[in-house]
């Protein structure tokens, strides 16, 4: 029998195995690739939390340098992409738009006389969008681009690449976390994109395009941007009570709390608030990272008195901005680097679908007229009604 039953944005609706990652949304647990968050977050390279993420089990010592090789050599870009980002920055094109036009260019210099793996694509889309992002940013601010350098770990040569500086080793480790952090997350709406276009027996480079426009989206991953705003206002102001206040009275959400599935403080903020308070206590600015947190627990008590019978706790977003702020991540560049995480979670789905694939094919609900009578165009009367729009 055919369910014709509502399930709006397909909430509660499971539509895929996955061995990827498992969120426990009461108890506020995520599993990644068998791995609580927490053990995996601070100890694992980017480079291995991919391997184990396309591989199921983690790399050995031999296997994780041959997979860093083989990441390596897919870092630079093809000239034309190069020049399709100098264009969008000088465009003031943003990021995720020009980032979306470099990945779908990503099979440009791709030998097509030879069938190509997906899992060869896969690799290359991981290593090459942090130069995607680095060379669009460089233009963006008037630099020249900087070439990504082979001895530099995934985290460290993105850095490396963004302000042509040497890594700082604390960076470096703050922002592997936040990688390692968000690098998969169930089936968000980007991923469920990057499935859906690989289950028509479409191709990598299609199914993270499309999941690059899915993330784009402030729903998705444009959080943390305001979060920041938030912060550095608050900060400045020292007033966070009045801020509240009139956030809260005026019917206005408090960016970096809530979520859809987290009934609890999000796992992944407690990850990412333990790696910014090293961070800043590495940096000797404990200043912000004080107020921070005194602002984290004011909020969420207000949110209390202001929603007692919805559990409105930290998300991932609040620490995020803190993080990658700290580590020197420009606030314009905040959801271009999710991406630039997310992509190994993307590709290991697509990779899980292509192995038991069945075509995404929902229903919808047909909820129009069934009756009309057809008029000729000129006897038609002209109208506002949407039903008489063509489109
Ligand atoms: N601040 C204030 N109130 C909030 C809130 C927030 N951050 N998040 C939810 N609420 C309130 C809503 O206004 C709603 O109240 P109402 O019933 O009186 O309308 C109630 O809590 C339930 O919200 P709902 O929109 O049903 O929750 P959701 O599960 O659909 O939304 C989010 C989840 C994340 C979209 C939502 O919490 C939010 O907008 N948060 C702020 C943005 C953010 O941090 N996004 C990053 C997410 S990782």
């Amino acid at each position: 029998m055919v369910d014709r039953e509502l399930h709006r944005g397909l909430e509660g609706i499971a539509v895929a195995e996955t061995r990827l990652s498992s969120i426990d949304g009461e108890r506020g647990e995520l599993v990644i690739g068998g791995f609580p968050v927490e053990g995996l977050a601070t100890r694992a390279t980017y480079e291995e939390s991919v391997f184990l993420l396309l591989n199921d089990r983690l790399p050995t010592a031999a296997e994780l340098d041959s997979f860093c090789t083989e990441l390596t050599g897919y870092r630079t870009l093809s000239e034309e992409v190069e020049q399709v980002l100098r264009r969008a920055a000088r465009e003031n094109v943003d990021a995720m738009d020009a980032l979306r036009m470099g990945v779908a260019a990503a099979n440009l210099g791709v030998d097509t006389t030879e069938p190509t793996e997906a899992r060869e694509y896969a690799k290359r889309l991981v290593s090459v969008i942090p130069t995607i992002v680095a060379t669009y940013w460089r233009y963006r601010s008037g630099d020249a681009p900087v070439e990504p350098r082979e001895d530099l770990g995934h985290a460290a040569n993105y850095l490396y690449m963004l302000s042509d500086d040497e890594p700082d080793p604390a960076a470096v480790r703050g922002l592997e976390t936040y990688l390692n952090t968000v690098v998969d997350h169930g089936l968000n709406a980007s991923t469920f994109v990057a499935r859906s276009i690989t289950s028509s027996e479409s191709d990598l480079v299609s199914a993270v395009t499309g999941a690059v426009g899915s993330l784009k989206g402030p729903l998705h991953g444009g959080a943390p941007g305001p979060v920041l705003e938030m912060l550095l206002t608050v900060y400045e102001s020292g007033d966070p009570e009045g801020y509240l206040q009139e956030t809260l009275d005026a019917g206005e959400r408090l960016m970096g709390f809530g979520h859809r599935v987290y009934r609890t403080r999000d796992p992944r903020a407690t990850v990412l608030s333990g790696a910014a308070e090293r961070f800043y206590a590495d940096a000797g600015d404990e200043a912000f990272f004080d107020f921070v947190e005194g602002f984290e627990a004011r909020a969420v008590s207000r949110l209390a008195e202001h929603k007692p019978d919805r559990p409105l706790e930290t998300n991932v977003e609040f620490y995020t901005a803190v993080l990658l702020y700290g580590v020197g991540i420009p606030r314009e560049l905040f959801t271009a680097t999710f991406a630039v995480s997310r992509v190994g979670g993307w590709v290991a789905h697509c990779l899980e679908q292509m192995a038991d694939n069945r075509i995404v094919r929902p229903l919808s609900v047909y909820v129009g007229d069934r009756d009309r009578t057809w008029t000729p165009v000129d006897e038609r009367e002209a109208t506002n009604s949407p039903k008489a729009s063509t489109e």
